[in-house]
């Protein structure tokens, strides 16, 4: 065992590295941790352990407490089997070995009358797709899924939404695994300079506002892929296999927290909560939208989520579409 320690803050929010600690441990001892080994690893009592254990819950993992074996089990498996047992109560999974595109699937089941939150997750897509008409490459190891959302909203309001889930991503990858995760714009998922998620949102408007697919890209313990930009997967920055099925719930579960935002205060919050994830203020980039391209500095986003780019005469552009490539 190593040196005793208290986690700092663990009433609020779990820190990631006891996080990661506490998940090393479920791995080693089949999901289980006891509540010896609280008190060993840092010093906490059963009622210290359980205020560490709702810190965890609350940032969205899944955690059981176990009291006739004394301590929790807190499932630590990447295998993607297990989804739907640790969505419980957050979202229907549909689980697929192998699939064209979870999009497909996801729409298909929206068309048959499924509900919001009901979320499709694949091991393998033939045919996964990307912003822009582009490639999605989905090897075994990485996190695929799409998420259908009837929102009924108009389709203005739902670039916010889109946006922000990359924000949740960042934090879920944070929480998990302590890597450094931030968004790019509009929204890619970056570990330095390198895209480690990325998400794209379909929409179908009628009269009574849009539904819409969410999808999510997550490189988690399969091999970089080889693209044509800079790409990278967690377990790289990590030093360890990931979880898949933990971070699908605490992605799904901040989505959900964010709809609900979204459906109170409209997307005004989604755009504070962003910015507060990006770090493009102040590179340089060069942007291609509305078939132009221009180099510039960003200067900032703007409350519509546009990104605010000075160009090299001093204006100011507001990109709202497209697509922008950081510069070194
Ligand atoms: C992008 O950055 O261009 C968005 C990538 C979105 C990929 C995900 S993987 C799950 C879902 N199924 C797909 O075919 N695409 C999305």
């Amino acid at each position: 065992m190593g040196s005793r320690r208290e986690p700092a803050g663990a009433s609020a929010a779990a820190p990631a590295d006891v996080v990661k600690e506490i998940l090393e441990e479920a791995s080693r001892s089949g999901g289980f941790v006891s509540l010896s080994w609280f008190s060993s690893r840092y010093g906490l009592d059963a009622r210290g352990a359980a205020r560490l254990v709702d810190a965890l819950k609350s940032g969205g993992l899944y955690v059981e407490y176990r009291p006739g074996e004394g301590g929790y089990y807190i499932p630590a498996d990447d295998d993607l089997r297990l989804a739907g047992r640790l969505l419980a109560g957050v979202a229907d999974v549909v689980f697929l070995e192998s699939v064209e595109s979870t999009m497909d699937v996801a729409w298909e089941l929206a068309r048959q009358g499924a509900p919001s939150w009901t979320v499709v997750v694949a091991e393998v897509q033939s045919r996964g797709r990307g912003r822009l008409g582009r490639r999605w490459v989905s090897e075994p190891g990485g996190l695929w899924f799409s998420v259908v959302l009837r929102t009924g909203r108009p389709a203005e309001d739902l670039r916010a939404f889109g946006v922000a889930s990359g924000a949740s991503v960042a934090e879920s990858v944070r929480m998990l695994t302590g890597v450094d995760a931030w968004v790019k714009w509009p929204n890619d998922v970056m570990v330095g300079d390198a895209k480690v998620a990325g998400l794209l949102l379909e929409t179908s408007c009628a009269d009574g506002g849009c539904d819409a697919v969410l999808g999510c890209g997550i490189n988690v313990n399969n091999p970089p892929p080889s693209v044509d930009r800079p790409a990278t997967s967690l377990a790289v920055h990590a030093g360890a296999r990931v979880p898949r099925p933990q971070l699908l719930r605490l992605v799904v579960a901040r989505l959900k927290g964010l709809m609900a935002v979204f459906d109170e205060s409209g997307p005004g919050p989604l755009a504070e909560y962003w910015a507060s994830y990006t770090r493009m203020v102040g590179r340089r980039v060069r942007v291609s939208s509305a078939g132009e391209a221009f180099e510039g500095e960003v200067v900032g986003v703007g409350e519509d989520l546009s990104l605010l780019v000075r160009r090299g005469d001093g204006s100011v552009a507001r990109v709202v579409e497209g697509d922008v490539e950081l510069l070194p």
